[in-house]
């Protein structure tokens, strides 16, 4: 397994690997991986010859006062898991290889970023948009691969890739979660005990979302004001949103149509923590 650090490198391995007719995969991380993360590695892996994985945190898509200095970070346990999963490579850049002094070019999807964590987040899917763009440039994927856990980033990059006729196979995974249905998350390390025990109402909020739609409760309103409650009965929780909407579009739902898109961003102690689920009526 190769550890490259840098852009011109890897474009030349890359376009290497391309002439020897290799089809590469990619997944793009912010590095601390767990289950999640390995589960698109695994799929990756299966589906393609060479496996490049990127590891950066990206400056760009964090907002000014969020946690980007404190991300978690622990590159050794990521080499080790990359290799148990026989990654190929890991793209592994630092900031000024990527952000230049000068850099003035952006990508900017609009409508889908505006709802959602776009609200809360004004900027962060610009900073995902054009990180992605960058890393679909350098290491010169045929597919790559992302965790429908960022349901809004997933449909942002699909997005992206249709409008601007970018030649990469974008594919989406289902959202792998802890034994007691907590979704795996690199921002799960900053959960005290206590707030980790709140955490389980994500969840538990979604799971009685899609029970009540099951049932033949449409009406959007009633089922957020129970997750709401079942969110708030927890300690230390502060909604962010929870919204009730069309998949595609993210156009939020008055009367629910046949197939939902439940989503919910929580605050608990340091952690942002969203969680989602689809439901088809
Ligand atoms: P990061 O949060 O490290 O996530 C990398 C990929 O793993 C994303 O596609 C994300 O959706 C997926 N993922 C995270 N948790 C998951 C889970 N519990 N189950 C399944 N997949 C999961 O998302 C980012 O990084 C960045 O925004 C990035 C796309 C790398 C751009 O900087």
């Amino acid at each position: 397994m190769k550890i490259i650090e840098s852009v011109e490198k890897m474009q030349f391995i890359s376009n290497k690997l391309r002439k020897q007719g290799h089809i590469i995969g990619l997944v793009p991380t912010m590095g601390f991986l767990h289950e999640g993360h390995l589960s698109l590695m695994h799929k990756a892996k299966k589906d393609t010859e060479r496996l490049i994985i990127s590891i950066f945190v990206n400056p760009t898509q964090f907002i000014a006062g969020e946690d980007y200095g404190q991300y978690p970070r622990d590159i050794e346990s990521d080499i080790k898991k990359s290799k148990e999963v026989g990654v190929d490579i890991i793209f592994h850049p630092d900031v000024d290889e990527m952000y230049s002094e000068k850099f003035y070019t952006y990508v900017n999807v609009e409508k889908i970023t505006e709802r959602l964590c776009g609200r809360s987040r004004p900027g962060h899917f610009r900073g995902v948009a054009t990180v992605v763009a960058k890393l679909f440039n350098i290491c010169k994927p045929h597919k790559a691969y992302f965790g429908e856990k960022d349901f809004q980033q997933l449909l942002v990059i699909k997005k992206m890739v249709k409008d601007l006729n970018m030649d990469v196979d974008v594919i989406g995974l289902p959202i792998l979660r802890e034994s007691d249905g907590l979704a795996m998350s690199s921002r799960n390390s900053y959960l005290s005990k206590e707030e980790r025990l709140s955490a389980l109402s994500l969840n538990r909020a979604l799971k009685r979302a899609e029970d009540m739609i099951k049932k033949g409760e449409f009406n959007a309103k009633i089922i957020m004001d129970e997750m709401e409650r079942i969110i708030k009965s927890e300690k230390r929780t502060v909604i962010d949103y929870i919204d009730i909407c069309n998949p595609e579009t993210l156009e939020p739902f008055n009367v629910i149509e046949d197939k939902a898109l439940i989503a919910v961003a929580v605050k608990i102690g340091k952690a942002r923590l969203i969680d989602n689920r689809v439901v088809y009526v």
